[in-house]
């Protein structure tokens, strides 16, 4: 029997879904899943996602860097903003992660129920719906969204997780799921205009931060499963 995949547009949306037995897929594409992708590729120990600043000084020792934005700024005191290029090799390898951001950590941290959380992100789109396809148990694609709104670069994102899933013929998509395939097969061509007129693309545009969405905008330039409990992130054999 086909498993159903289901998409929640907002981390505000969580609240309302029970993710018991699910697995949670969280979407933060700008930028908060591709910095954890980026940084676990490059050899970082562990990722552990927070709800505060102030949660992550308590964190501080030899070892952990600290990692995040708030407003897409870089925060006084870390070690590293939320730019996925500066979690270079050099930097992360053997190294804890302690990252906190505006938007894709609070929508990890409300995934609390969930049997297992992943994240997902144009990066490690292939190796994750590889990873989905082998389990068994109902899925659910968290689109992140920015300051509890839907953001449209997450949503292409989780199309195309749907549409690499459709594929294998063992899933069937809610309406959302369908709209989510039909929406990135229209942007595919071309993912930058696609979002030229969107919001948290025109932010972090506005604020210089063209690498970023370059580096961002990518697609399966990374062959890793990312997995957790809804604060601890390791690399997990695909
Ligand atoms: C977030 O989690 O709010 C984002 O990753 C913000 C950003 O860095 O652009």
């Amino acid at each position: 029997m086909n498993r159903t995949i289901h998409l929640t547009l907002s981390a505000a949306d969580i609240r309302e879904k029970d993710l018991t037995g699910r697995i949670a897929v969280v979407i933060d594409v700008l930028r908060a899943t591709s910095v954890i992708v980026t940084a676990l590729s490059n050899g970082a120990s562990w990722v552990k996602t927070v709800a505060s600043i102030e949660e992550a000084f308590q964190l501080k020792k030899t070892g952990i860097l600290l990692g995040g934005e708030r407003h897409a700024l870089p925060i006084n005191g870390f070690d590293c903003s939320n730019s996925p290029l500066e979690y270079t090799t050099e930097r992360v390898l053997n190294q804890g992660i302690v990252l906190t951001t505006t938007n894709g950590t609070q929508a990890i941290s409300r995934c609390h129920n969930a049997a297992e959380v992943l994240i997902g992100s144009f990066l490690n789109h292939q190796a994750l719906a590889t990873y989905l396809i082998k389990k068994v148990m109902p899925v659910e694609l968290i689109c992140a969204g920015t300051n509890n709104e839907f953001s449209l670069d997450d949503f292409l994102c989780a199309g195309l997780i749907c549409s690499s899933l459709e594929k294998s013929g063992k899933f069937k998509f809610d309406d959302l799921g369908k709209l989510a395939i039909e929406k990135w097969e229209q942007s595919q061509s071309d993912i930058h205009s696609a979002l030229q007129d969107t919001t948290h693309y025109n932010v972090l545009k506005s604020k210089g931060l063209i690498s970023d969405l370059d580096y961002c905008l990518q697609m399966d330039t990374h062959n890793i499963v990312v997995s957790g409990d809804s604060s601890n992130f390791f690399t997990k054999k695909a």
